[in-house]
């Protein structure tokens, strides 16, 4: 069978992992010149075929379950982090019912509750914070590195709001280092050697375990108890966690759970919120934009915001929406393939044993979906019907839903996000309170920084300082 064609490269085994993994959208489009949409390179010893734009992205995320796996390419990274027992370390019709129990918890009710826990939580981090007013209420103005202070503003949040307040208060004692073990065990290095014998290896092994614990403990102070009020996620999974064939979910599974819909929203998250403020920081007009529709919703002496005022900003919305556009986290998703594979529309078979991997993020810098792609233009949402030129072989695209629309930052089919509402409640309401709170620029001289494509997500480079001023009301 007719294989895709292979990227060259020097060193057998490496192959093309520094250039891909410099600059992954280079790489793509260089080989894209040469091969067309579908090519193969070697990642350290792993044969990976991309398949680019709208229909590889459909190809990929809509392939069937019985061909591609997502946990047999996820799981060495994430089963180690998470524990053991859930995501992708069980059976996939499994995570679909475990995503679906999430999924339950992640209500308008809930958010309803939510908006006014991040405001609380928004006022309390900058007071504290030596980013911003350090405990001195009387600051006027400062410097703050984003890259310090949204990682610890979104967990905070998300903690607060998708685990309760016990689990929240937990991140002012042990907790936030616990999570930064976590973390820096979850790397591309932990990606090529899960068990590479490293200092950061042994931590996050001795993490995950109290981290886990930390959620069993409360789990079982929440049953004896029986006070299960607070509208979050470990509640939902205490009420709900049983499949369909009658198996629950044990205490500990549901504990793992919690670490990794965590961590899902993470990097996710504060990557996107980072790259939102340095653009607002940097276009002043569109910031005086934002302020002027927040008191537009919500009246001039801008009452405490509401979940229901979220939804009437479609400006702050489509700076979100434009923010993921050129910033998709994610650069790439993969899954390993099963059983042969014939890529539609050509001859071209994938053998067993490869990987494939999609890319969300190239269509949506692509000029042939989105005029002038490289421009940060939330106002190209404003007539989302006319700025996206759909492909003719698209022509069911539709935005955000289905696999063949070429803006997908949450991906598509059975892998699909669940935490997409959930990120706009959360990057909605962190926007707003900095939009209230004070006005800001980049350092004289400093756009936009470039992309670094070397952590899990797709960040900005540092600098990643703003300089803020509060605002007098
Ligand atoms: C899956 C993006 C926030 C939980 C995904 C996928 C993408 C994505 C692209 C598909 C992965 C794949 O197909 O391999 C994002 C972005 C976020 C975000 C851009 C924020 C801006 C969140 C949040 C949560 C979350 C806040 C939790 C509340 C999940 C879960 C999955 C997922 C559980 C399913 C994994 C699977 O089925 O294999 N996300 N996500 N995400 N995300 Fe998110």
């Amino acid at each position: 069978p007719n294989q895709p064609p292979v990227v060259f490269h020097w060193i057998p085994v490496l192959g093309s992992a520094v250039s891909y993994g410099m600059d992954p959208y280079k790489f793509f489009e260089d080989n894209r010149k040469k091969f067309g949409d579908v090519f193969t390179f070697v990642l350290l010893g792993r044969k990976m075929t991309v398949a680019l734009g709208p229909k590889g992205n459909d190809f990929i995320l809509n392939a069937k379950l019985s061909d591609v796996s997502a946990e047999d390419a996820y799981h060495h990274l994430t089963t180690p982090v998470f524990g053991k027992g859930v995501v992708y370390d069980c059976p996939n019709h499994r995570l679909m019912e475990q995503k679906k129990f999430a999924k339950s918890a992640l209500t308008v009710q809930a958010f309803r509750t939510y908006v006014p826990a991040i405001v609380e939580e928004a006022r309390k981090y900058w007071l504290k914070s030596p980013q911003f007013f350090g405990g001195d209420s009387n600051r006027a103005s400062g410097n703050a590195h984003l890259l310090t202070a949204m990682p610890e503003l979104t967990i905070f949040t998300a903690s607060r709001t998708l685990q309760g307040k016990q689990i929240r208060a937990k991140f002012d004692e042990s907790f936030a280092d616990l999570y930064h073990d976590l973390d820096r065990g979850f790397t591309p290095l932990h990606f090529v050697f899960p068990n590479i014998p490293i200092p950061a290896t042994f931590r996050r092994d001795a993490a995950q375990k109290k981290v886990s614990d930390t959620y069993m403990e409360l789990i079982r102070e929440r049953r004896q108890s029986g006070d299960f009020s607070e509208m979050d996620i470990i509640n939902t999974f205490l009420k709900e966690a049983i499949y369909k064939d009658g198996v629950r979910m044990t205490d500990r599974e549901i504990a793992n759970m919690q670490i990794g819909i965590l961590m899902g929203g993470q990097h996710t998250s504060a990557a996107t919120s980072t790259w939102a403020l340095l653009h607002i920081g940097a276009d002043p007009k569109l910031q005086e934009a934002l302020y002027r529709e927040q008191i537009e919703v919500c009246g001039e002496d801008l009452p405490e915001l509401t979940y229901e005022n979220l939804q009437s900003m479609p400006l702050l919305n489509a700076t979100i929406r434009e923010t993921l556009r050129m910033h998709m986290p994610l650069h790439s998703l993969m899954r390993k393939v099963r059983n042969n594979l014939t890529i539609e529309g050509t001859h071209y078979v994938v053998p067993k044993g490869n990987y494939v991997m999609a890319a969300p993020g190239v269509p949506m810098i692509d000029s042939n979906y989105f005029t002038d792609p490289m421009t940060f233009r939330p106002s190209r949402w404003d007539e989302v019907k006319n700025e996206i030129k759909v492909d003719a072989n698209a022509d069911k695209a539709t935005i955000s839903k289905g696999a063949s629309s070429p803006y997908l930052p949450f991906g598509a089919g059975r892998h699909r996000c669940i935490g997409e509402q959930f990120a706009f409640v959360q990057l909605g309401t962190i926007l707003t309170m900095f939009i209230r709170e004070f006005t800001w620029t980049l350092p004289e001289g400093r756009g936009v920084p470039k992309p670094d494509y070397t952590s899990m997500v797709t960040l900005p480079s540092e600098p990643t300082n703003i300089i803020w001023t509060r605002r007098q009301i």
